[in-house]
């Protein structure tokens, strides 16, 4: 069931909107927690409490249906099956899995496409399969004018016949939404194995991996107003039950013996050790409370709230933006010969929360000649008064730097 989307009442199962004083601009980097998720995690551990999978009792039984089916909430969210849920710690544990577990046999003749526009998390991981077997990384450079990916130096890319395209749904330092779905049709015309990054993806738009088609997506829950330490590895059916396995221990097997072993079916496969039960349910709660809303509507809202901050930053000559889209939840700027971290500090001190720096992309940040950058970013709970706050704390951060 939707319901209209009504800014006053939202904000006001959110905690943290609770301050007046407090202005959030960082959910990009986390985002705030409705009550919904922070009593579910609370009722999890308020409750008689057992370990899941691995008891007979009553209160095992029910920790692991409430679990199993925060992996079928998931799979829902997401249009597909409940076996295709992995749960990792995050997006970048969900990407390290894979690194690992496909690159198995990987020789320097292999390829790996990954875009310079690239989290370290989508960059890391491929430097070390890069550093263990010899394997290629080849680059889709960013037109540094538009934040867009150069779609003919991928195409290029694609004729090395790479075993592996890793690319994200959206950067998260300029907000650029990729065109997931024709790199990944373009990548599996070469044969290549698909993996979406859609850390900062997944938040702001409603996804079905039929249609999206990509052998692996990966997020966080932290940033989809779920709980940290949760994420989600998404993978066909077919390319899981093809990955080597990746931590070994309790509940990821079938038979043991001292010297050998069998995998268990999907998903427990790579669920090794204790899961972070009570961050899946606290998952499953946060798309619960997002699914009461109208997508559109709430993209809506984000939208207007995202036109109004991109007009007051090109009031103010100053401010250079960083390749702005037209439609997005974040912006990128920076101002000529003041120091990013000094504004971030100076809005901090104003109660405005921004992040500033090189937001873990340090290659694109070099590949766009600026040293770090301040980034705005908004979540459902932001209003237009945050932005004039914002504005108005900007303009003060600017007199006292003598701007
Ligand atoms: N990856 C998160 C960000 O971009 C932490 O801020």
């Amino acid at each position: 069931m939707t319901q209209d989307f009504d800014i006053h009442a939202l904000r006001a199962q959110f905690p943290a909107c609770a301050d007046p004083k407090w202005v959030y601009l960082d959910s990009a980097a986390t985002a705030q927690k409705p009550q919904a998720v922070i009593d579910a995690i609370s009722d999890f551990y308020g409750s008689p409490l057992a370990n899941v999978h691995r008891g007979q009792h009553q209160a095992s039984l029910s920790a692991t249906e409430k679990f199993e089916q925060a992996r079928r909430d998931v799979a829902a969210f997401i249009d597909a099956k409940p076996s295709e849920i992995i749960w990792t710690r995050g997006a970048t544990e969900s990407i390290n899995l894979l690194a690992y577990s496909l690159s198995q046999h990987f020789t320097q003749h292999d390829k790996i496409v990954v875009s310079e526009m690239e989290h370290h998390a989508n960059l890391i991981p491929w430097q070390l399969v890069a550093q263990r077997t010899g394997a290629q990384l080849v680059k889709i450079p960013c037109c540094i004018n538009t934040g867009q990916l150069d779609m003919a130096a991928y195409q290029q890319a694609l004729m090395t016949h790479p075993r592996i395209v890793a690319i994200s749904h959206v950067s998260n330092v300029t907000g650029t939404r990729h065109p997931i779905e024709e790199m990944t049709e373009l990548a599996h015309r070469y044969g290549a194995i698909v993996i979406i990054d859609g850390a900062q993806g997944i938040v702001h738009e409603p996804l079905s991996m039929q249609t999206l088609n990509a052998d692996f997506y990966v997020f966080s829950g932290h940033k989809l107003y779920g709980p940290t330490g949760i994420g989600v590895l998404y993978g066909k059916q077919e390319r899981l039950a093809a990955l080597s396995a990746f931590h070994g221990g309790g509940k990821m097997i079938s038979e043991v013996s001292f010297d050998s072993h069998t995998l268990a079916p999907l998903p427990a496969r790579f669920e090794a050790g204790t899961p972070n039960a009570a961050g899946a349910i606290g998952l499953a709660a946060a798309i619960h409370w997002l699914d009461q809303y109208d997508a559109r509507a709430m993209d809506s809202h984000i939208s207007h709230c995202y036109q109004a901050l991109l007009d007051g930053l090109k009031q103010r000559p100053v401010i250079k933006l960083i390749c702005p889209q037209p439609y997005s939840t974040m912006v990128s700027f920076v101002v000529e010969g003041e120091h990013h971290a000094d504004i971030a500090e100076l809005l901090g001190q104003q109660n405005v929360a921004v992040r500033a720096g090189h937001h873990c992309a340090h290659p694109f940040i070099k590949a766009l000649g600026v040293e770090g950058t301040v980034r705005v970013s908004l979540g459902a709970y932001n209003n237009q008064e945050d932005i004039q706050r914002f504005l108005t704390a900007l303009d003060k951060t600017l007199y006292l730097l003598g701007v």
